[in-house]
């Protein structure tokens, strides 16, 4: 019998985060006098789906990543994969797949780095583990968005980011983040003013210190959130399915967005801006890469057996320009997921046996969320960050899109779908 209902379905919402920056506190085993790798940011797994998962960390410095895995906790019976090197190339973050998991199964995973000259200089183990879920199983899952946003970071006499510790003790099989993963346009200071007077520290990095722009800035601030030893622990037992959003790059980004007259950015170009975000994101999530005709596309259809498959939107890069969004004919200028996007949407939706299809969208698709005015004209005409342009009349500019294809889902009879996403965006 296969209970048709999601289980417990929970909400969770992290944002305005923080916690102890626990230092790394394993023994390491050296040699030769070599100091051993480290791996200060833990573990992470990421897309979970029937039979396998991706593993990810991160080394201090050039090695290669090992990972063993086994069905219980005495790692007895285990397998070791010597996995990807970690260089500086990827700012020596590594992910290793792990294939033909058992369904419905507990799997104890520890990793390690080992120097690349002598094998026996090598980091301490992290170790995690996961359950894969069984074809008849409920499924318990959750979501939420917007890490360390508006300069509320990581606050160690609050306890840290909390929030991710309440969500790791209700047991979800997995978590969405429906994108923000970082806040690389906001500055983290060392104090910031909350409610009732109080006075919120945070612990600052040289990266969160300013907007992000180089290279090293953006990676820093994945860094700053892995400090956390909520988040660590959560990474460690919680599989992900990362989404992202506009901060991972910068405020509201699209082909309109103009910086040269924001006295933080001294690197005006947005497409560089971007180009650099997506590096980081990619080094930083435990997302398993798509195949070689996209290898970086973040949309994704993850399934988890009869009960569930979650279509993963990428709703910031094939967007056309924000604009008044008064279009009355699509065209590039309307594009919101963008042509392709949509029709693999579309099929999937159709094609699903799973009795629940959840969206996970990384922005609202009835909220007016606002992006000033066109040509920044004080009192102008409104210029729109997401689908809805608020104007009451047929659909108009991205509202075409999103038209055509709940008109298509209604004509296909697609039922039990859920639409999930955080915050405004
Ligand atoms: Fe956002």
């Amino acid at each position: 019998m296969h209970n048709k209902t999601l289980g417990n379905l929970l909400f969770a919402f992290p944002f305005m985060l923080a916690t102890a920056l626990a230092a790394n506190s394993c023994a390491s085993v050296a040699a030769d006098n070599v100091k051993p790798p480290l791996m200060q940011q833990g573990i992470q797994f990421g897309d979970l789906n029937r039979g396998s998962i991706m593993v990810w960390s991160r080394s201090n410095r050039d090695a290669r990543m090992m990972v063993e895995y086994a069905l219980n906790d005495q790692f007895t019976d285990s397998k070791i994969i010597r996995g990807p090197y970690a260089l500086s190339v990827s700012d020596h973050t590594a992910k290793q797949e792990l294939t033909g998991l058992p369904l419905g199964k507990d799997v104890y995973v520890r990793v390690w780095f080992e120097d690349l000259t002598n094998a026996r200089t090598k980091s301490a183990a992290v170790s995690g583990h996961f359950h894969t879920i069984g074809a008849h199983d409920n499924i318990r899952f959750v979501w939420g968005g917007d890490t360390a946003g508006q300069g509320w970071g990581i606050n160690k006499a609050f306890g840290g980011m909390k929030i991710y510790e309440a969500m790791r003790r209700a047991e979800p099989q997995f978590f969405i983040h429906s994108g923000d993963n970082i806040y690389a346009d906001g500055v983290i200071e060392a104090t910031k003013a909350a409610e009732n007077g109080l006075i919120w520290t945070n612990i600052v990095t040289p990266e969160v210190s300013k907007v992000a722009e180089t290279q090293a800035e953006f990676r820093g601030r994945y860094k700053y959130n892995l400090l956390d030893a909520n988040v660590r622990a959560f990474n460690a037992e919680v599989p992900q399915i990362w989404q992202w959003d506009d901060h991972e790059v910068v405020n509201n980004w699209s082909d309109s967005k103009d910086l040269s007259a924001d006295p933080r950015y001294t690197v005006k170009d947005v497409p560089l801006l971007v180009a650099r975000a997506a590096t980081a994101f990619k080094e930083y999530s435990a997302q398993r890469p798509h195949s070689a005709d996209e290898p970086d596309r973040v949309y994704r259809k993850i399934s988890y057996g009869p009960l569930l498959d979650v279509f993963v939107l990428d709703m910031r890069s094939y967007r056309g320009p924000n604009t008044a969004n008064l279009q009355t004919v699509e065209s590039a200028k309307t594009a919101f997921l963008g042509k392709e996007q949509v029709a693999w949407l579309q099929d999937g939706l159709k094609n699903s046996k799973a009795v629940w299809k959840v969206i996970a969208a990384d922005m609202p698709i009835g909220l007016n969320i606002g992006d000033g005015t066109v040509n920044n004209i004080p009192d102008g005409t409104p210029r729109w960050e997401a689908v809805a342009n608020g104007n009451n009349g047929t659909a108009k500019g991205r509202e075409l899109e999103i038209a055509g294809l709940l008109s298509n889902i209604k004509k296909d009879n697609v039922k039990n779908i859920v639409w999930l996403t955080a915050d405004v965006h």
